[in-house]
């Protein structure tokens, strides 16, 4: 998207399956956060204090990130949305929690809509399946979907499926999936079920690039 680079929901550093990326390498332009869990937020600050990215996040993450001493931040909520010049970024609803690590309320759990000349893009956060994703379509016709589907936490990769086609999406990338060993899931088994149904799953390995 005109060469710009967005991050989502940095978990790298306690995160072992992430152990070959140096955090300090990355510079994006943008950091989208869906909300405050710890596995979504853990090098946010370091990122953004590096990179002087800006960081988009619902209100409450947006002050939490004023006080660590983030100042290039942008906070929203749930409906709006922010006109990047390239792109356009708005925030809609995740069935989720969302505090901080200390406890502290994180405001509301979200996903984004990247809308772009070159790239339409949902990308889901941590959600449930719900039906306020059917109004996606009436929204923006979507290339790609990055869709949580671990389950246990979230949806579980029968209802990601389900959410394909409730938005209408043809690629789907796989997302929040054998981190922790409660979601943990069976590739082969969720491959087929995409397959059977006459969709595209991704699910890639920490590192690997995918073009769309
Ligand atoms: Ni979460």
């Amino acid at each position: 998207m005109q060469g710009k680079s967005i991050i989502f929901d940095p978990f790298i550093t306690p995160n072992p399956l992430a152990a070959g990326i140096d955090i300090n390498s990355l510079k994006p332009d943008y950091l989208l956060i869906t909300h405050g869990h710890y596995d979504h937020i853990a090098d946010a600050v370091q990122i953004a204090q590096n990179s002087g990215c800006l960081v988009i996040a619902c209100f409450e993450i947006h002050e939490w990130l004023q006080r660590q001493g983030v100042g290039n931040t942008l906070g929203m909520n749930i409906g709006g949305t922010a006109d990047l010049g390239f792109a356009k970024v708005r925030m809609i609803p995740a069935v989720h929690s969302s505090s901080f690590p200390d406890g502290s309320y994180a405001g509301h759990a979200a996903g984004f809509l990247i809308n772009s000349p070159e790239l339409n893009l949902y990308y889901s956060g941590d959600t449930d399946l719900t039906r306020d994703m059917e109004l996606i379509p009436d929204i923006c016709s979507l290339d790609a979907a990055c869709i949580c589907l671990g389950g246990h936490f979230t949806m579980d990769y029968r209802d990601a499926l389900r959410c394909a086609e409730m938005i209408r999406c043809e690629q789907i990338i796989g997302m929040h999936f054998d981190t922790f060993e409660p979601i943990s899931i069976d590739h082969k088994a969720a491959l087929e079920h995409f397959s059977a149904a006459g969709r595209k799953l991704y699910l890639p390995k920490v590192g690997e690039h995918l073009n769309i």
